[in-house]
């Protein structure tokens, strides 16, 4: 026998035979594309750190969720951007609130023709922007959240979502809106649960992309980065309290974190491929320094590969074209 007695390259020697032998693939099924509506807007308002991404007006909002059912997107994760904020970010829990204003126009538009999603978390509605109400000392009180999460759940499960998306990494969240919701009689109403999310430099477009108010960090409710056992626990807390699909929050880094989740609980996962990931790939694209359309395959496919089922991510109706 020649040396080497091993080739693994006769299995990558035809685009036929590579595709044959590939493991993973993403499908427009696959993603969920996350979207920013902003009250009062009469034009959509471009996202400077995000290209290609905007606040959308209501016309425009319906109009690109189209769009993305048409492309076979399965999901979509709505974010609401108000006029008027508060201490208590009271508009997130407002009937008349913009995202549960929204979530109504989007039911009518696409109905049940995709899984619309909400996400459930006062940062976009507080003045100081923190996901939580504070106590008088200024720290972020848990429980006195909860309550308010609970009602702003009950408002966007009466607005029509299919899945609610606690990502405010408050204790006890899941179980607390689960809870909520039975007793409103909104039994079918599901939880994607941001189970481990990271206190992560790569957020920064998002804040540009909900104006938000933040000073300080969120370091005292999202993980240190330096923590792998922490996601493990708190994924399963989370399926506990009655989640019905986890999510690993950002992808790119973290991706040890999305199998690790994946290896031990019974529900569906999902990854976050985050604002800052985004916009490292459009801007490094943009200066001709990698295949745009290439490296978002890439990324999709690796977020896959580590064992994510679902995928939000701000390419969603783009990379749906792309793969089909
Ligand atoms: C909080 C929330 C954040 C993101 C989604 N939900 C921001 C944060 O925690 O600061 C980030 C999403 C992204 O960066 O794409 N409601």
């Amino acid at each position: 026998m020649g040396y080497p007695a091993q080739r693994p390259r006769r299995l990558r020697t035809t685009p036929a035979m590579r595709r044959l032998v590939a493991e993973t693939s993403v499908e427009p099924r696959h993603l969920v594309l996350p979207m920013f509506v902003r009250e009062g807007a009469s034009e959509p308002v471009p996202i400077v750190s995000m290209p290609g991404v905007v606040q959308h007006t209501s016309d425009s909002l319906r109009k690109a969720a189209v769009e993305a059912v048409a492309a076979g997107v399965s999901g979509l994760m709505l974010y609401g951007v108000p006029l008027a904020k508060d201490a208590t970010g009271s508009g997130g829990v407002d009937p008349d609130g913009i995202l549960n204003v929204a979530l109504r126009e989007l039911v009518a538009e696409v109905g049940d023709a995709t899984v619309l999603m909400a996400d459930l978390c006062l940062d976009e509605f507080t003045d100081h922007g923190h996901c939580g109400v504070l106590t008088p000392d200024g720290r972020v009180d848990n429980d006195a959240t909860l309550e308010v999460y609970g009602r702003m759940a009950v408002a966007q499960a009466e607005a029509g979502a299919h899945l609610l998306g606690p990502s405010g990494m408050m204790d006890g969240q899941v179980g607390h809106v689960r809870s909520v919701l039975d007793a409103a009689g909104h039994t079918d109403t599901g939880i994607f649960a941001y189970a481990a999310k990271y206190a992560s430099a790569f957020y920064g477009p998002f804040r540009e992309a909900v104006a938000s108010s933040l000073e300080g960090d969120r370091r005292t409710y999202q993980q240190d980065p330096a923590n792998a056992v922490e996601a493990v626990r708190e994924a399963r807390l989370d399926v506990e309290e009655g989640a019905d699909l986890v999510m690993v929050k950002p992808a790119m880094g973290y991706l040890d974190l999305v199998a690790a989740v994946r290896a031990n609980v019974d529900v569906p996962v999902g990854a976050y491929n985050i604002s800052g990931e985004y916009s490292m790939v459009e801007a490094a694209a943009a200066n001709g320094w990698i295949n745009r359309e290439a490296a978002i395959v890439e990324v999709l496919t690796s977020v896959r590969r580590a064992g994510a089922s679902v995928v939000l991510t701000y390419w969603a109706t783009e990379a749906a074209h792309l793969i089909r």
